[in-house]
């Protein structure tokens, strides 16, 4: 499943990033801005368990999270999402997986991992905001399905039709969250329109 995330505030924020003449600072404030609010939409059906629970008046039966949840930036630049997501869901794990795409054959290279110990139990949330060919997102997916992950969510901020199909053909199993879906890959693999490269922007690099 693919949803693409329709809200003013996202699509004006979203426009701010496209803009190249928008500076660091700003870049990274709205995608951290973007990020909290896609948050809301990618747990919006997270099950929840039954508690009792005492107010100061009464007891109360109601509901809390039923599951852990862990984050998965891919490095870089999904670390711009990760403060923006945390806020809304400070509950959140925060596994890392180092990747980069190889600029002329564009294949990903994994350089790191690390994840928290219940990640089988949880529902896995792996954020990037750009997926082009989709082939970051879908060694990502596997690495965590190596470590025993069930229930994943992909979210990025813009993706490519070519990316989407390759993860859903890759991992049928994975619904996508995005805040847009551009028009194509350019020749040397870049969305577009797109915003450039998400990672120099954010940590002006380059
Ligand atoms: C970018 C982006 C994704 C990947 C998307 O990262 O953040 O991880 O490219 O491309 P794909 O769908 O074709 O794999 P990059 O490799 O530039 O690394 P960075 O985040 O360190 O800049
Ligand atoms: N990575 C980026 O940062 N931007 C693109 O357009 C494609 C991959």
């Amino acid at each position: 499943m693919v949803n693409v995330i329709k809200h003013p505030l996202i699509t004006h924020k979203l426009t701010q990033m496209r803009k190249a003449e928008t500076g660091t600072k700003d870049f990274r404030q709205n995608l951290d801005e973007i990020a909290g609010l896609m948050a809301y939409e990618i747990t919006r059906d997270l099950p929840l368990k039954p508690v009792r629970v005492t107010t100061p008046v009464a007891p109360c039966d109601t509901y809390e999270l039923a599951k852990p949840i862990i984050l998965v930036p891919i490095l870089r630049a999904g670390l711009g999402m990760v403060n923006g997501i945390c806020t809304l869901i400070p509950i959140a794990k925060v596994a890392h997986i180092g990747l980069y795409r190889d600029e002329q054959t564009l294949q990903p290279h994994t350089y790191f991992e690390k994840y928290p110990k219940n990640i089988k139990d949880a529902t896995v949330i792996i954020v990037d905001p750009m997926l082009a060919t989709g082939g970051s997102a879908i060694a990502a997916i596997d690495m965590v399905k190596k470590q025993g992950a069930q229930d994943i969510r992909l979210a990025n901020l813009v993706a490519a039709p070519e990316g989407v199909q390759a993860v859903e053909e890759a991992h049928p199993d994975v619904d996508i969250y995005l805040a847009a879906l551009d028009d194509h890959l350019d020749a040397h693999g870049y969305i577009v329109p797109g915003l450039g490269d998400c990672g120099d922007r954010i940590f002006g690099t380059k």
